[in-house]
This record gives C-alpha cells, sequence and structure tokens, in this order.
C-alpha cells in the first residue's frame, strides 16, 4: 500500500496555477477556506491531496506543495466536457438546487462521470497507507466512496456535500438515483450543510436502496456481517482569523475609503457578491433595485450598488444564458437612470484577490445575499466577519445555509420582490443601534465557529467507532 495517512481527495487541486512575465509558472494555494483548515491536517499527518489541476490534458507528476503532496489526476477535453460541465454542472448541479435551472440527463454524461470517479478512487487507493482517513469532497465525486472502498475497505472514508441534497422528490428524477445513493454509502460518514440535507439523504436512502436505517444510521449489510453509514450536519464556515486580520489592516483599510471615495462618498454602499450563477439571485436583487430606483424609494446619489460577479463554468449554456440576461438588465438600469456623474448598478464581472474582498465589505454598509438557493453561501460570513466595527447590514436569503446561523440578518425570501425590497430599504434606513445590535450577536456565532472547528468536528466525527457509539444494538 501507498504511504499517505490522510487524504483529501476533490475535484480541483487546492492550488493556482499562475505565470509571470517569462511565462514560468508555479503554484499558489487556493482562496478557498478549506484548503486553509486542512493544510494544518496535512502538515501535521503525512497528507496528501488529490485532485484535476483544473485545465484539459494537462498530465503532470505528483509534486510538493506547501508541505503537502499534491496528486493530479488529469481530465482529457472529453471529461471536461462530460463529466465536469456536463453531468457536475449541468445534470447535478441544477437537479441538487431546487431545479432552479432545468438539469439534462445524458447517458454519455453518466457514463464518463462514471469513468473519472473510478480513477479518482483507482488513485487514492494508490497512495492511501493502511488504515488511511479519506475525505472525499464534495458532489463531483459521489461514486468515490464506494469505487474506493471495494479496493481499501481498510480505509476510514469520509465524504462531505458542500451543496445542498435536495428533496426525494426532485432526487427521484435522477435516472442514476440508485447508484449515487450506493455510491455515497461507500463513506462511513456522509456530512452534509444542513440538518435538512442530512434528512433528505436519509430519505433518498429508504427509497432508492434496500438498507434498513436507524435514527441517522444506514446499516448495511455485507457478506462479512453489518457496515455502518453515518449522516449528519456539519455546517461550514470561514478562515475568520484570516478575515480579521485583513479587515484590521491599514492599507486595506485605506483601500475602503478610497472605494467610497470613487463612488462620490454616497449615503449608502450596497453590495452583492457572487459567482456568476443562477442560484444566486443576482436577477431577482438587480430586478428589486431597478424598481426601487424606478419608485424613487432610492436615487443614484444616495446610493450605489456594486455587484462583484465572479466569472464561473463560462462554456456551460445555462451560464452563458445567464449573463446575457444579467448584463442586459444591468445596462437597461443604468442606462435609464445614470446621470453623467452617477451609476446605478458598477457591475464587475473580475474575480479579486481577498484583500480587495474585504476592503469591498469593510466600504458597503449593505450586504445583499439573495440566493434562490445555495449550499451555506460563505460572502455572508465574510461580511459579518469583516465588519470589525460592529456595523452595517447583511440581507440574507432564507435559502441559504448560512441562515440557520445568521438569524439577526434581514431575512429574506428572494422570489419575492416587494418583500425584498421592503427588506432592501429596512436595511438601507436601518437605526446605528439596532445595526449594531444585530451585528453583534451575528459576529458571535461567526467568530466562535470557523472552518478549522468545521474540519476538526467532521474528522472527529469520523473516527467515531459506530458500535461504541451505538451500544449493543
Ligand atoms: C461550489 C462547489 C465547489 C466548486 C465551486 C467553484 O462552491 O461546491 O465544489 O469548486 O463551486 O466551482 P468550479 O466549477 O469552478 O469548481
Amino acid at each position: 500500500y501507498g504511504q499517505y495517512d490522510f487524504i483529501v481527495v476533490s475535484n480541483r487541486l487546492p492550488v493556482d496555477r499562475v505565470t509571470d512575465d517569462g511565462e514560468d509558472t508555479s503554484w499558489r494555494r487556493s482562496p478557498g477556506g478549506l484548503v486553509t483548515a486542512l493544510a494544518p491536517v496535512m502538515a501535521k499527518t503525512d497528507g496528501a491531496w488529490i485532485g484535476w489541476p483544473g485545465s484539459a490534458d494537462e498530465v503532470l507528476d505528483p509534486f510538493d506543495h506547501d508541505d503537502m503532496r499534491l496528486v493530479p489526476i488529469p481530465l482529457s477535453q472529453d471529461d471536461v466536457e462530460l463529466y465536469y460541465e456536463g453531468f457536475s454542472n449541468a445534470t447535478l448541479w441544477p437537479l441538487y438546487h431546487d431545479v432552479i435551472a432545468p438539469p439534462e440527463f445524458h447517458r454519455a454524461w453518466w457514463e464518463c462521470y462514471k469513468q473519472v470517479n473510478q480513477r479518482f478512487a483507482d488513485a487514492t487507493a494508490k497512495v492511501a497507507a493502511t488504515g488511511a482517513v479519506v475525505w472525499v469532497q464534495d458532489y463531483q465525486l459521489q461514486l468515490v466512496p464506494k469505487l474506493l472502498r471495494e479496493q481499501r475497505p481498510d480505509l476510514k472514508i469520509g465524504f462531505f456535500n458542500h451543496i445542498p441534497f435536495p428533496p426525494l422528490e426532485i432526487f427521484a428524477q435522477l435516472p442514476w438515483r440508485r447508484q449515487v445513493i450506493e455510491g455515497l454509502l461507500g463513506a462511513d460518514l456522509v456530512g452534509f450543510q444542513r440538518p435538512s440535507d442530512s434528512s433528505n439523504f436519509l430519505r433518498c436512502v429508504r427509497r432508492f436502496s434496500g438498507h434498513a436505517i436507524k435514527s441517522q444510521h444506514v446499516n448495511i449489510k455485507t457478506e462479512t456481517g453489518t457496515r455502518i453509514c453515518r449522516a449528519g450536519a456539519f455546517p461550514i464556515s470561514i478562515d475568520v482569523d484570516q478575515i480579521n486580520e485583513l479587515a484590521n489592516r491599514p492599507d486595506v483599510i485605506e483601500r475602503a475609503r478610497q472605494i467610497r471615495e470613487e463612488l462620490g462618498n454616497p449615503k449608502t454602499v450596497l453590495l452583492g457578491v457572487d459567482r456568476l450563477d443562477y442560484t444566486k439571485g443576482i436577477g431577482h436583487r438587480i430586478k428589486a433595485y431597478g424598481e426601487l430606483l424606478e419608485d424613487e424609494r432610492v436615487t443614484v446619489e444616495d446610493a450605489a450598488l456594486i455587484q462583484v460577479a465572479s466569472p464561473s463554468r463560462e462554456r456551460v449554456e445555462s451560464y452563458r444564458l445567464l449573463r446575457e440576461e444579467i448584463e442586459a438588465s444591468v445596462g437597461r438600469i443604468n442606462g435609464t437612470f445614470d446621470t453623467l456623474s452617477n451609476t446605478a448598478i458598477r457591475y464587475l464581472h473580475h474575480s479579486y484577490p481577498k484583500e480587495e474582498m474585504v476592503a469591498l465589505y469593510l466600504a458597503a454598509d449593505v450586504m445583499l445575499v439573495t440566493a434562490l438557493r445555495d449550499g451555506m453561501n460563505l460572502v455572508a460570513k465574510e461580511y459579518v466577519a469583516s465588519r470589525t466595527g460592529v456595523n452595517g447590514a447583511l440581507v440574507l436569503s432564507e435559502f441559504a445555509g448560512a441562515a440557520d446561523h445568521l438569524k439577526q440578518a434581514i431575512l429574506v425570501n428572494p422570489h419575492d420582490i416587494d418583500g425584498l425590497k421592503d427588506a432592501i430599504m429596512r436595511a438601507i434606513h436601518i437605526s446605528p443601534g439596532e445595526a449594531t445590535r444585530r451585528m453583534r450577536t451575528m459576529r458571535r456565532q461567526i467568530l466562535q465557529n470557523d472552518v478549522e472547528q468545521w474540519s476538526q468536528s467532521f474528522l472527529r466525527a469520523l473516527q467515531v467507532d459506530p458500535a461504541e457509539e451505538l451500544g449493543e444494538q
């Protein structure tokens, strides 16, 4: 067997390629919280991370980075189209997000998803030491737990789904629903963001597999006896220290001041930050804001909305259509309400480094998170963590997992445009006392639950011997 005691498996490796002027390439750690939480665990144990380097037909040998062993899994152009853009992002993604966009079911995509999952499982089986802990991440790799267990029954296998798990009535559409459930049940522990995701999963297990369920445990009969797979909620969070450090840095604070100045120091700065994805409710937010301008409840002199929409999955059809829609409506609103000196909506189709993001959070009086469905939404948590002045208002969709933890936000149903408009107005006119009261409670919640606690509580739960936990059953 291989040599690594702790292995993370995810679609993407936790590094981005950087090319300097001389065209030399090197790797930089990705900005996400997941790698921040897991890198220390990797450094302490003999850790390896298995994933795709991010572009088609890139074949690389394993290499070390940041005290981690990185094991690249190549994807061909076809794999990218069928497994990544197809089955992962045009079948599973919309299916798991309440069919906001219609999921497409194509047998060729499924075949490729199976093959790629098999390759990830094979690579993991090769490098894992006897009895190693393997943590598989997210919807792109749902078959890996089973495929891995078939080869390596000695491993402890955890799986975490970062996106919602849909209700049975929606999951039932998937032609390969039984295979996906069996894939996940290969794990010892399957983690979800919200308790509702976990109970959706257990209902699907009951319906589409023959296994018996006792509370949160699935009893799986094997040739040698009974194996237990547990399910539960482990809500993810952010790297609080990193955000806090940036929010206190003089250059970041100065940049926040500059941003407001560049906008002409309006009374209210509103901010939206999302990947350009149809689950994020960007169109609903822009529609509501456009109507507020039309009703003259806000004016371009008094308020500025910044919408950062970072490019995402640009070759997938529904994402292309979304971009056209959003850009047309921003154009229409700006064309109607802009003056020579003021712009209604600053639409930025870019991604920015964390420093600039935190400066934007510091500059924004009102943060708008209006997702139609979202596993968690870390932007909401980052905004709260950035507000070192204990002020600012968060408008938050009840359809984001973050709403479970940020109950003092101004909660909205983004489908209710009048309700959304009223919520935005409440946020704009909130009294400083009320803003501080709400923000203080939310900050306490976020500061106490950072991403390191998330990974530790999952890994601790994975180590618990289910027989011990259950007693004699
Ligand atoms: C979501 C998913 C991740 C994914 C990320 C970016 O957060 O849960 O698994 O990596 O979006 O999407 P991309 O398709 O660019 O990896």
